[in-house]
C-alpha cells in the first residue's frame, strides 16, 4: 500500500478537494483506495454523507486503543463511498481531544503508521486528509506517509503559509531521520488574474521542481460535486478540474 499525505497549514486551499479527486480517479482506475479523515472538523467524511457522530469505531479508536486494536477491528470501522474500490476510515470530533490527552506521550507519533501497517495487503494507496493545524494528528499522518501533497493557492499571500509548512516539514525530517518527498500543486488557479499568474511564479521560482508543473483551475464543479457527496471524477468527469487532477495523478504515478 502506498501512503500519501495531503497536507498544509494554511485552511482552504484545496486539501480534502484534492483528496477526494485523486482517490476516485485512483479507484475508477481500479485500484483498491482507503481515504483517511484525520481532521476533526471532519469535512471529507462529510462529503461522503457519512455522519461522524453516529459513527460507533472511528479514526479515534485507532488513537485511543493504539496498538491494542487488530487488523480486522480496524477493518470494520471502514465506511464504503459511493463507488467501488473507495472507502473511508471517517473521522469524529472527538479527535480534536487528542493533542491535550496523548500528545505529550512518547511514540504517539507513529500510532497512525503502525495501524495502517496492519492492513496495507488490502488497499493499494491510502491518502491521509490533514487538518491544517500543526499537532498530533498531522504528525502521525506526516510521520506515516511516503509522500506529501502540498496544495497551494495561488494567491497572494499563499507562500508565506507554504513557509510554515515546509519549515514543519524540516523539523518532522530531522526528528525522523527521514527524508520526505513531497509536491506542491498549485491549486484554484484563475488565469484572468494577476495575483494567480504571480503566486505561480514565484512557487516555481523558490520550489523549482518540486513544483507540478501544471495547476489545478478554479473550477465551482467541485463544490456542487461535494453537496452531490459524489467523488468529482463521478458527478463530472469531463469538467476542467477533474481532467487536471488526472495529469496530476499522472505526474505523481511516474515519481513514485
Ligand atoms: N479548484 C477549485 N476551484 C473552486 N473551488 C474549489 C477548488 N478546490 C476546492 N474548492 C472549494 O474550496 C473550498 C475549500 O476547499 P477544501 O475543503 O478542499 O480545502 P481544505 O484545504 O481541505 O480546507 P480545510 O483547511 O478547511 O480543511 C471548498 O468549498 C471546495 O469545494
Ligand atoms: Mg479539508
Amino acid at each position: 500500500m502506498k501512503i500519501w499525505t495531503v497536507a498544509n497549514q494554511k485552511g482552504g486551499v484545496g486539501k480534502t478537494t484534492t483528496t477526494v479527486s485523486l482517490g476516485g480517479i485512483l479507484a475508477l482506475q481500479g485500484k483498491r483506495v482507503l481515504l483517511i479523515d484525520t481532521d476533526p472538523h471532519a469535512s471529507l467524511t462529510y462529503y461522503f454523507g457519512i455522519d461522524s457522530e453516529q459513527l460507533e469505531v472511528s479514526v479515534y479508536d485507532i488513537f485511543a486503543r493504539g496498538s491494542q486494536m487488530a487488523s480486522e477491528e480496524i477493518l470494520q470501522a471502514l465506511c464504503p463511498s459511493t463507488i467501488e474500490n473507495l472507502d473511508i476510515l471517517p473521522a469524529t470530533m472527538a479527535i480534536a481531544t487528542l493533542d491535550r490527552s496523548m500528545g505529550h506521550k512518547s511514540g504517539m507519533g507513529l500510532v497512525l503508521k503502525k495501524a495502517l501497517a496492519k492492513i496495507s495487503e488490502h488497499y493499494d494507496y491510502a491518502i491521509l486528509d490533514c487538518p491544517p493545524v500543526l499537532g498530533v494528528l498531522m504528525v502521525n499522518a506526516l510521520a506515516a506517509s511516503e509522500r506529501i501533497l502540498v496544495p497551494v493557492q495561488t494567491e497572494f499571500l499563499a507562500l508565506k503559509g507554504l513557509d510554515r509548512m515546509m519549515r514543519t516539514m524540516e523539523l518532522m525530517q530531522t526528528s525522523q531521520s527521514k527524508q520526505y518527498n513531497y509536491t506542491i500543486i498549485p491549486t484554484m488557479y484563475d488565469k484572468r488574474t494577476k495575483a494567480s499568474l504571480e503566486a505561480y511564479k514565484s512557487l516555481i521560482e523558490t520550489y523549482e521542481d518540486k513544483v507540478w508543473p501544471g495547476v489545478i483551475p478554479v473550477d465551482t464543479k467541485f463544490r456542487d460535486a461535494s453537496l452531490s457527496q459524489k467523488v468529482p471524477i463521478e458527478y463530472c468527469p469531463k469538467s476542467r478540474g477533474v481532467y487536471a487532477y488526472k495529469a496530476l495523478l499522472e505526474h505523481l504515478l511516474q515519481l513514485d
